[in-house]
């Protein structure tokens, strides 16, 4: 990739809930249901199911390349230690899966993995309704701090990050 990615992070005691839970609210007065993967149920079906939205979103990061196969996928997410599907919020419109913010768990800290949102779906606020259903996990977590990087052209996720509070990393430290 050219340029440096951007990184950035958020204090999870300075969310601001409960500005945030309108977005909540939103979904669903307009019929969009938040969940997660171990309430839907962690099974082979709905992984697949994550993993083709994941795929459908991945081709608008700026730069992304050919995704993963489905193989390459579970190993990377489903098997990586900070794994957990109360982690993976989804959206769902009916039955069909519509948005995704995934996170792992670390250290201190809880990483978001992958946000995305199905092109007809983007601009209602689904992204920021699903990281503010995320943060209630995090807290869970005891995670003290959410981390992300982006392409720097990824101009749609920075600003749905930095609306949520997130700022550079490094800047919390000083
Ligand atoms: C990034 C992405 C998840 C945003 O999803 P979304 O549901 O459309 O975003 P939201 O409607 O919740 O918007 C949240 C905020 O982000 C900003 N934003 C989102 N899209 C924007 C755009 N096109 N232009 C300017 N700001 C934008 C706004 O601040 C917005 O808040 P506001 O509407 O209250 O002003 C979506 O564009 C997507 O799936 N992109 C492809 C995958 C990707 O790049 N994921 C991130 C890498 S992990």
């Amino acid at each position: 990739m050219n340029g440096q990615w951007v990184r950035l992070e958020l204090a999870v005691t300075a969310f601001d809930a409960t500005r945030f839970e309108e977005y909540v609210a939103r979904c669903s007065a307009a019929g969009i249901r938040l969940t997660t993967l171990a309430e839907l149920g962690d099974t082979p079906e709905h992984r697949r199911a994550l993993y083709e939205l994941n795929k459908e979103c991945s081709a608008d990061i700026p730069e992304r390349g050919e995704f993963y196969s489905f193989e390459e996928y579970a190993e990377r997410r489903f098997a990586a230690a900070g794994y957990d599907p109360r982690g993976v919020v989804i959206a769902l419109d009916g039955d069909a899966w519509i948005g995704m913010a995934a996170t792992s768990v670390h250290d201190g800290f809880v990483f978001n993995e992958m946000t995305g949102v199905r092109a007809p779906y983007r601009g209602r606020g689904i992204s920021i309704a699903m990281k503010t259903v995320g943060l209630r996990f995090a807290r869970e977590c005891g995670a003290t701090r959410v981390r992300t990087f982006h392409h720097p052209a990824n101009a749609n996720a920075i600003a749905m990050n930095r609306r949520m509070g997130f700022v550079d990393e490094g800047v919390l430290n000083r």
